[in-house]
C-alpha cells in the first residue's frame, strides 16, 4: 500500500510509521511527504530515508482549492492510495476528501471526542481528567470528527505537567498509528455509519 503522509512540523508519527513501513510490520510504504511549511523537520525525515519530500506552499495559491489540486495531484502522480495526516495543521477541504473518500487517516492527541482541535493534549490537562490517550480515525469534512479506528489511552499524573502529558501520550500515538495503517492495509476496516469496525484475520 502507497501511503502519502502530509506533517506540518517535527514529524515524530512520520518516522514511526516509516520505520515500521522499512521493518515489514505494516504491509505500506511511504511514497511521498508533503508538507505545507518549507522547514518542517519531516521533510527532512524524509530524506534521510530517500523517500520524496516535497514542500508545497499554501500561500502560494488563490484558494485553498487550487492549493488542494496540486497537493492531490502530487499523492496521485506518487501512486498514493492512503493519505495519512501527521501534525498536518491545515484543516482537509473537499477536494482532498473527494480525491481519497475514506482513504485520509488522522492522528489526534486526546481520546475523541473530547478535546478536538490544537492543543489537545494541553487541554485534557487543563481540565483535569484522570485519563487521556490518542485516536487515529478517518478525515470527514468536520475537525476531529471523523469515524474512530484506534485509540490508546494513558494515566494523568498528579505531577504531570502538559509537556509530561503530552510525551507519554505521544508513545501511543506511535504505536497505534502504523497498527491502523496496518489495519487499512490488510483491507480490514469497515465502516458502518459512525462506526469502524475491524475484521477479523482470515485464516
Ligand atoms: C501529534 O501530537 C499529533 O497527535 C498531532 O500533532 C502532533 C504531531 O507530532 N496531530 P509529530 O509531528 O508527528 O511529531
Amino acid at each position: 500500500l502507497r501511503l502519502g503522509v502530509l506533517a506540518s512540523g517535527r514529524g515524530s508519527n512520520l518516522q514511526a510509521i516509516m520505520d515500521a513501513a522499512a521493518a515489514g510490520k505494516i504491509g505500506a510504504e511511504v511514497a511521498v511527504v508533503i508538507s505545507d511549511h518549507s522547514d518542517a523537520y519531516a521533510l527532512e525525515r524524509a530524506r534521510q530515508r530517500g523517500i520524496p519530500a516535497e514542500f508545497v506552499n499554501p500561500k502560494s495559491f488563490g484558494s485553498k482549492e487550487k492549493y488542494e489540486e496540486v497537493i492531490v495531484e502530487l499523492l496521485k502522480r506518487h501512486g498514493v492510495e492512503l493519505v495519512c495526516l501527521a501534525g498536518y495543521m491545515l484543516v482537509v477541504g473537499a477536494v482532498m476528501l473527494n480525491a481519497f473518500p475514506d482513504k485520509i487517516l488522522n492522528i489526534h492527541p486526546a481520546l475523541l471526542p473530547a478535546f478536538q482541535g490544537l492543543h489537545g493534549q494541553e487541554q485534557a490537562w487543563r481540565y483535569g481528567v484522570k485519563f487521556s490517550g490518542c485516536t487515529v480515525h478517518f478525515v470527514d469534512e468536520g475537525v476531529d470528527t471523523g469515524p474512530i479506528i484506534i485509540q490508546a489511552v494513558v494515566p494523568v499524573l498528579d505531577d504531570d505537567t502538559a509537556d509530561t502529558l503530552a510525551a507519554r501520550i505521544l508513545e501511543q500515538e506511535h504505536l497505534i498509528y502504523p497498527e491502523a495503517i496496518k489495519r487499512f492495509a490488510e483491507g480490514r476496516l469497515k465502516i458502518v455509519g459512525r462506526k469502524v469496525f475491524t475484521k477479523k484475520l482470515s485464516s
